[in-house]
């Protein structure tokens, strides 16, 4: 079967954390999300945290050398052979452009990439309502997809909490960076026609549907091209 390359694109709280652990129990792929890289090393107090959390409190990207050798490292793993999933990277066009190289030094390219689509005002209802499991990162909502058991994880029973940069002014400060700093990747990825898009409105199943659909329909036309 050909490699994939899949990276998930779309504002904060779109629901890219939720549709990444989905698509990586059914693609068996690894999955790399740098919010989950990052506030793994500022629980740790790496070096690599204690730079990343000032950034990240202010909602505020990390500075893309930061960033960007993480994400190369795993790439080049022997675990991404077969491909892997991006949730969160690349986030700006130098990062674009640092993972194409990248995968150019491989022979290899992104083979998708999903932009799930949701309004402003949708994202700060989701945000607002997330909790998230502090050991880690699984992802619940206090209306749209609440624990089994209130403040409790239910995959593995640590506690939930609030993200730091869940907070209102935090989640502003957070849609403006992705304006102005993420959102010119659509154009990028459309122009080397990797990019579909998702109506990330829907409830969490019909989204998961969508993303299967399409990658269904992707893996014929490959066919259909070899
Ligand atoms: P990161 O953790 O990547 O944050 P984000 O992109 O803002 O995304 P979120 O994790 O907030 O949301 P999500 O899209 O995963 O949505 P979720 O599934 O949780 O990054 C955090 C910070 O790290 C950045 O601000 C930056 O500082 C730094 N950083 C990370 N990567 C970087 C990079 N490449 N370069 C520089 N800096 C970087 O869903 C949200 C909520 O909605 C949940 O409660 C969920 O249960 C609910 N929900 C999900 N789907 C649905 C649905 N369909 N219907 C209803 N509710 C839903």
């Amino acid at each position: 079967m050909p490699e994939l390359n899949l990276v998930l694109l779309g504002p904060p709280g779109s629901g890219k954390g939720t549709q990444g652990e989905r698509l990586q129990e059914d693609l068996r792929l690894p999955y790399y999300a740098t919010g989950d890289i990052l506030r793994g090393a500022v629980r740790e107090g790496t070096e690599l945290g204690r730079t990343a959390k000032e950034y990240m409190d202010r909602g505020d990207l990390v500075p893309d050398e930061v960033i960007v050798g993480v994400i190369a490292e795993r790439i080049d793993s022997p675990e991404a052979r077969d491909g892997f999933i991006l949730d969160g990277f690349p986030r700006t066009m130098p990062q674009a452009e640092a993972l194409d190289a990248k995968l150019d030094d491989l022979e290899r390219a992104v083979t998708a990439v999903l932009l799930i689509d949701v309004s402003d005002d949708e994202v700060v209802r989701r945000l607002g309502g997330r909790r998230t499991c502090e050991e880690n990162g699984h992802v619940f909502h206090v209306e749209f997809n609440p624990p089994g058991s209130e403040g409790v994880c239910d995959i593995d029973g640590s506690p939930l909490i609030v993200r730091d940069d869940d907070k209102p002014e935090v989640i502003r400060k957070r849609l403006e960076t992705y304006h102005a700093k993420t959102e010119p990747l659509v154009d990028y990825y459309d122009q080397r026609s990797v990019l579909r898009r998702i109506d990330g409105t829907g409830a969490p199943d019909d989204v998961t549907e969508e993303i299967r659909r399409t990658l269904a329909t992707m893996r014929l036309e490959q066919d259909e091209t070899v």
